[in-house]
């Protein structure tokens, strides 16, 4: 068996479609743009890119898309009071602080930041609010890249109630609201992380397993039953050829590419899940678009609310 590719690019462009009129339609009327938000601290390469696209993908619909920069030597003080700015702005609907921040905030610097944006503009939907939300199904905002992997799942017709999720990572960003939006669809979701017992055989009993906690290559074909949908999280920038060569064979087109870029971008799961795995999304090319079309989705929605919509 080949799975069948889940086009997250694709549906990724349809959902900023159906966006873009709305987006208009909120212009017109309010005489202002929906507005978003980003700030980034430091300059992580990986964050960079990502910021980059979601400014892109912002303005081209017709959003109002800042980047507001704080240099890596920022204190949690400096970034809490350029939230606080954003949370009063009349012109920005949605807040968002990309993550990772920078190591020498320290460890509670993420959250103490999260906790601080108006729950009205947290289009992450990482503040304690929303989580909070969430778990009673309830959620206005829920994290951008699990609601991407329901809305991929959905109009995919992927059936999810009844069937076996397992979701391997444990993350506030990821794990946690991606196993909450299956269940709330009726899946029977087990959650595995670092610690998880003999983790081969709990995911080769999923019918949907979504792979979350950045290990390249990690879920190989002994993880996955025959014709499952296998969703992929991960997004690893790889530099060493030994491990590319562990997940391409010679003649690939990927390995071909590393050698003339220096990288590759290659998801939790080996590429050998193709052969035994029902649907797969790709990566690039699935899950990643989706993220960004959730918080279009999330940012206009945000600025919805605002007015009362
Ligand atoms: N870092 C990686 N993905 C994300 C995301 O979806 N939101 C934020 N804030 N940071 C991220």
């Amino acid at each position: 068996m080949t799975a069948r590719l889940l086009d997250g690019l694709g549906l990724a462009r349809r959902i900023h479609g159906e966006i873009r009129p709305e987006v208009a339609a909120f212009a017109a009327k309010h005489g202002r743009p929906p507005g978003l938000a980003i700030v980034l601290v430091g300059a992580d390469p990986a964050s960079e890119v990502y910021v980059r696209n979601k400014l892109r993908s912002g303005a081209e619909i017709g959003f109002r898309a800042d980047l507001e920069r704080l240099p890596a030597s920022a204190t949690t003080a400096d970034v809490l009071a350029l939230v606080r700015r954003l949370n009063a702005s009349p012109v920005h609907d949605g807040v968002l602080v990309q993550s990772p921040l920078p190591r020498a905030m320290g460890d509670d610097a993420g959250q103490r930041i999260f906790d601080a944006i108006v729950p009205s503009k947290d289009v992450d939907g990482l503040t304690p609010v929303n989580m909070g939300l969430l778990v009673q199904k309830r959620a206005q905002f829920v994290a951008c890249t699990p609601s991407g992997v329901v809305e991929l799942l959905e109009r995919e017709g992927i059936q999810i109630a009844g069937r076996h999720a397992v979701v391997i990572g444990r993350s506030d960003i990821v794990g946690k609201p991606m196993a909450l939006l299956l269940l709330h669809r009726d899946a029977t979701v087990t959650i595995a992380h670092s610690r998880t017992r003999n983790l081969e055989a709990l995911c080769r009993q999923a019918d949907i397993l979504v792979a979350a906690v950045g290990r390249p290559g990690l879920v190989t074909k002994g993880f996955v039953k025959p014709g499952a949908t296998v969703v992929d999280v991960g997004i690893n920038s790889m530099t060493d050829e030994g491990t590319v060569l562990g997940l391409f064979p010679e003649g690939h087109r990927r390995l071909a590419l590393f050698r003339a870029k220096g990288s590759v971008l290659v998801g939790d799961v080996h590429p050998e899940v193709a052969e035994v795995a029902g649907a797969l999304t790709p990566v690039p090319g699935g899950v990643g678009p989706l993220t960004i079309a959730m918080l279009m989705r999330n940012t206009l929605h945000a600025a919805l609310m605002a007015h009362g919509a």
